[in-house]
């Protein structure tokens, strides 16, 4: 998954909070790309197709900035008029966003009781973002609650201290990792569930061992009821074994699957219910439970390392 960070601060060299925020977003978040886009145009002249080309290539985009104004930066703000264009963001052919998660992380003078309706900032912080959150719908972007902090303005002998800034700073950038790093997990879950459904439907249909290969590497190691085998040439040869004995057309169906994270590896495990034919003419019935565990890359390629079968 790709995280697209859109940097606005026309300060970016005084600025404290935000870059606290990008410096440990970029640290502790994978794939990572930052456009900076106030020292990118600095004349406020938007190279639009390159930034709708980064665009393209997220799946996140985080919007990180300080509140100017009850608002966004002016840089951003041209941004937006100019990159979200008809027939890119909106529009009848502009879904080129669609599904990509947006995210507003923004750093907030103003203390947190002076955004509400007795307060000197009248109204929430929430309220201020409503023409963004409507741009994001437009855009079908999945938007996600805003994060940002407050007292985030450093006046020396004024306001706050710079240790002061920078841990609540470090706040809010632990909630945007946190964040993204969660919907990384979401979408692997997806990726897996996804993968096990497919894996399972081959096998109803016995389709050819290549359907199952790429999934499949010197690493990947099976324990099936018939043995031990390794690679895509154990593989094959378990599945050519077995073809000789389970017709195509038969059933598995998944009747549980757990998905849980262990380092990089995914852990899932299965119960499947199989029904099937045999070449003999007889029916099989059988419950099986399975443990596997699985990688996924960056550009979300599934392998399998360890695949256990046990039957009940
Ligand atoms: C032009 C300008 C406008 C600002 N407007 C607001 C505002 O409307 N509300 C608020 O709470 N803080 C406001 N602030 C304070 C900034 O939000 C704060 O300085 C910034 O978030 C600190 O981040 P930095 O250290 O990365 O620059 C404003 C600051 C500037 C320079």
């Amino acid at each position: 998954m790709k995280t697209l960070v859109i940097l606005a601060h026309p300060e970016v060299e005084k600025s404290i909070a935000n870059n606290k925020i990008l410096n440990d977003i970029k640290e502790n978040i994978d794939n990572v790309e930052v456009s900076d886009i106030h020292s990118l145009y600095p004349d406020y002249k938007i190279d639009v197709e390159a930034e709708q080309q980064k665009l393209l290539a997220a799946d996140n985009v985080i919007f990180q900035y300080p509140f100017y104004w009850y608002n966004m930066p002016g840089i951003l703000k041209v941004w937006f008029d100019q990159v979200f264009s008809y027939n890119f963001a909106y529009g009848s052919k502009g879904d080129k966003l669609k599904g990509k998660n947006f995210l507003l992380s923004f750093t907030v003078g103003g203390p947190e009781e002076s955004y509400s309706a007795t307060g000197y900032n009248h109204f929430k912080i929430e309220d201020f973002t409503k023409p963004m959150e409507q741009t994001a719908y437009l855009a079908q972007m999945n938007f996600l609650k805003p994060i940002y902090g407050h007292g985030m303005v450093y006046i020396p002998g004024v306001y706050n201290s710079i240790e002061v800034v920078e841990e609540r700073a470090a706040q809010q950038a632990q909630r945007v990792i946190d964040t993204i790093n969660g919907l990384k997990e979401k979408n692997a879950e997806g990726i897996i569930k996804g993968f096990v459904k497919e894996w399972f439907s081959n096998f109803d249909i016995m389709s050819e061992d290549k359907f199952f290969h790429p999934f499949i590497t010197d690493q990947s190691v099976f324990t099936f009821p018939e043995g031990r085998f390794e690679g895509q040439k154990g593989f094959s040869d378990w599945y050519a074994e077995t073809r000789k004995i389970i017709k195509p057309n038969n059933t598995h169906t998944i009747e549980k699957i757990e998905v849980t994270k262990e380092q990089e590896l995914f852990d899932v495990q299965l119960s499947i219910d199989l029904e099937a034919d045999t070449t003999s003419g007889e029916q099989l019935k059988m419950k099986v439970e399975e443990s596997w565990k699985l990688v996924i890359s960056e550009n979300g390629k599934v392998e399998i390392r360890e695949y256990i079968v046990r039957p009940l």
